[in-house]
């Protein structure tokens, strides 16, 4: 799958087969999600979670985290503002990372979604809690991950009414 092809059919999919992910697959989701620009001094750090009883936990306190339950494995993608050179970026950085994260996934034929931690401070206090990050540091996302078990149409999301061209 090309680029394009990764980045225009890339869907939230939340139901997976028993099917796992392989230790290579998260590999290369990780090279992805650090190969994301930076404007922050790479300020992410990313706690792979496998462990079937911490992910079915997460349901506890995150209303809209159910897939985690199917999923084969999930990625946190935390930010560190400690060493970010300019301050805020941590946030951009770990988006940026975490859509890496979702677009290598469909490239390699996994589903994937995002699991929205920040801002909510129930869930970023219970997420460190849970993966035990450190107070510093700031959960921004999961993206829960495995073999799909479910097929959408792309979207059309194309609005060329919001395109302004030199000015608004
Ligand atoms: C910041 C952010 C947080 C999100 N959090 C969740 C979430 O907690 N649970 C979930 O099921 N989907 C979550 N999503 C996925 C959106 O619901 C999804 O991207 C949107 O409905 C569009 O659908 P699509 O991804 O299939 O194109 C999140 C997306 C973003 C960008």
């Amino acid at each position: 799958m090309d680029a394009m092809q990764a980045i225009l059919t890339r869907r939230s999919i939340r139901k997976y087969t028993s099917e796992p992910v392989s230790d290579e697959q998260v590999t290369e989701l990780l090279k992805a999600a650090m190969s994301a620009p930076t404007a922050g001094n790479q300020p992410w750090h990313f706690v792979v979670v496998r462990d079937r009883a911490a992910l079915d936990s997460i349901t506890r306190f995150h209303p809209h985290a159910e897939m985690l339950k199917q999923a084969s494995v999930a990625i946190s993608i935390s930010g560190d503002p400690t060493v970010e050179t300019l301050k805020g970026r941590w946030l951009l950085d770990c988006a940026a990372a975490t859509e890496n994260i979702l677009i290598a996934a469909n490239a390699l034929d996994l589903g994937a979604c995002w699991v929205g931690i920040y801002p909510v401070e129930e869930r970023i206090k219970a997420l460190r809690n849970l993966l035990g990050i450190p107070e510093h540091v700031i959960p921004l996302s999961m993206v829960s991950l495995g073999h799909p078990g479910e097929k959408k149409d792309p979207p059309d999301r194309f609005r060329p009414e919001r395109i302004h061209y030199d000015t608004w």
